[in-house]
């Protein structure tokens, strides 16, 4: 991995921008302290100072003094500057040797630079303000700003020192951060190309985090999950066509071999009419293949207008009745009320028959099928029921599968493609298709789906 690669991550510019908004902030603190420290206090020592000065002027001397020499006495930590000077330009009392040069003597505080108070070598910064008195003498009162110095001091100290390992730190932590980064996506990236290449098994690295990547790696892992799983149904829909038709077909070309190898033209009739069954079924397996696809699509859906549902039910129902009284079964329907439902009637009729069907099929000859339309708590409810062999509940979700046929049905004819059919067409109208026991025999129910907000 280059480094230049690095620095291009999100984590990294994340951490170079969290480095420079921290500085930014500390900054701005520190700003803020040094002006209050700087600024901000000098000036309220300066202001007290020129009232202090302006009062002192004022009194007489003997009070001045003692005011003066009070002031010494409580001042432990040798800030206070104290000076009495005569009209000479002499001092007659305090710790100021003498009137500092430059200071104006206006009674306005002025930062200068004297001899520190503590003795010693140098000089150290104060705050001085000084006045002429009456008597034509000078008074002096100032204090030291060595304390505040030395905080401007230890602020641009603290702020140097603060800032740098800060940038430091968020840099450093950005560089892993982005190590880490890379190091996943690299891993991920390869397992894309694994899977790319062909080897849809393979899954994104997903680790135990759960953050945003990990997050996002299960999400593609799941629909790798879905995409084989519907790869597997394509591919055993198609196996099951091909095997779906190849038996019509070679049935189909088998009778042909045969009637045409038959000396008799009558026998070559009976296998053309063969042929011609066999290939119906071939038709009638991909008709309905190609209906369940055109459903699925959903392009009736905007031709949908209100329709009841009772009807539909007595339209079905009347289709089957002459196979009902052929087969000897008592066949009812039971659709009084009108069950109102926006939708396409044929299609409606279409899954309804496809069950009635079944039932008919399945059932017992003297069986008996009953066809019910209804509006049960609110919803439209659809029942085709029959006493014949029922469906066992290990097959209840296997039976509307494309192609799927339980072993018992195996030697009534079809082709597994009803039920898929049906279901498709009840969920285009927002219906469930479900079977139940009807002790004995099945009974199939398609019932209004739930509003999704209830
Ligand atoms: N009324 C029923 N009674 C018993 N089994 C049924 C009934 N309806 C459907 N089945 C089972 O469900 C399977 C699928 O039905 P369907 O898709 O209509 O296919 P087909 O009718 O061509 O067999 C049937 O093969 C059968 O095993
Ligand atoms: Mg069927």
């Amino acid at each position: 991995m280059r480094i230049s690669d690095l620095f291009r991550t999100a984590s990294f510019r994340l951490a170079v921008l969290f480095a420079f908004a921290v500085t930014a902030a500390t900054t701005v603190i520190f700003v803020f302290i040094y002006w209050h420290v700087a600024t901000f206090d000098v000036r309220r020592v300066g202001v007290r100072l020129s009232d202090e000065v302006a009062r002192a002027a004022a009194e007489p001397d003997d009070q001045l003094r003692r005011q003066l020499r009070r002031r010494l006495a409580s001042d432990l930590r040798k800030l206070d500057y104290v000076g009495l000077f005569d009209a000479r330009g002499k001092s007659v009392f305090g710790n100021v040797a003498a009137l500092p040069e430059g200071l104006p003597i206006d009674g306005a505080p002025h930062p200068i630079e004297v001899a520190p108070l503590g003795g010693g070598s140098g000089t150290e910064p104060a705050l001085l303000a000084a006045r002429q008195r009456p008597n034509g003498g000078v008074v002096l009162i100032g204090r030291s700003l060595y304390e505040v110095y030395a905080l401007r001091r230890l602020v641009i100290r603290a702020l140097a020192l603060g800032v740098a390992p800060t940038i430091l730190s968020a840099l450093i932590i950005g560089l892993i951060f982005s190590l880490r980064t890379v190091k996943r996506l690299r891993s991920i990236n390869e397992a894309i190309l694994r899977i790319i290449q062909g080897d849809l098994q393979d899954r994104l690295p997903v680790g135990p985090w759960k953050d945003d990547v990990d997050n996002i790696a299960s999400g593609v892992n799941l629909m790798l999950d879905e995409i084989v799983r519907l790869l597997d149904q394509i591919k055993s829909v198609s196996d099951n066509i091909a095997h779906d038709l190849r038996a019509p077909l070679s049935i189909t070309r088998m009778s042909l071999e045969r009637g045409l190898a038959a000396p008799a033209e009558k026998d070559l009739r009976a296998a053309a009419n063969r042929a011609l069954a066999e290939l119906d079924r071939a038709l009638t397996t991909v008709t309905a293949l190609l209906r369940i696809s055109e459903i699925e699509l959903g392009r009736r859906r905007h031709e949908f207008v209100p329709v009841d549902l009772a009807e539909v039910c007595a339209t079905a129902f009347e289709l089957y009745e002459p196979l009902a009284e052929a087969k000897s079964i008592s066949f009812t329907l039971d659709a009084g009320r009108p069950v109102p439902l926006s939708g396409d009637h044929d299609l409606l009729v279409e899954a309804v028959a496809n069950l009635i069907d079944n039932a008919l099929k399945f059932g017992p000859e003297n069986g008996v099928v009953c066809v019910s339309a209804s509006v049960v708590s609110g919803r439209a409810e659809v029942a085709v029921c029959d006493n014949g062999p029922g469906v066992d509940p290990s097959e209840s979700g296997e039976i509307f599968k494309r192609f799927y046929r339980s072993k018992s049905a195996r030697s009534i004819p079809g082709t597994g493609l009803g039920l898929n059919l049906a279901a498709t067409i009840f969920s285009l109208h927002g219906l469930d298709l479900k079977v139940a026991d009807n002790h004995p025999g099945a009974r199939f129910v398609a019932s209004q789906r739930l509003p999704a907000s209830s």
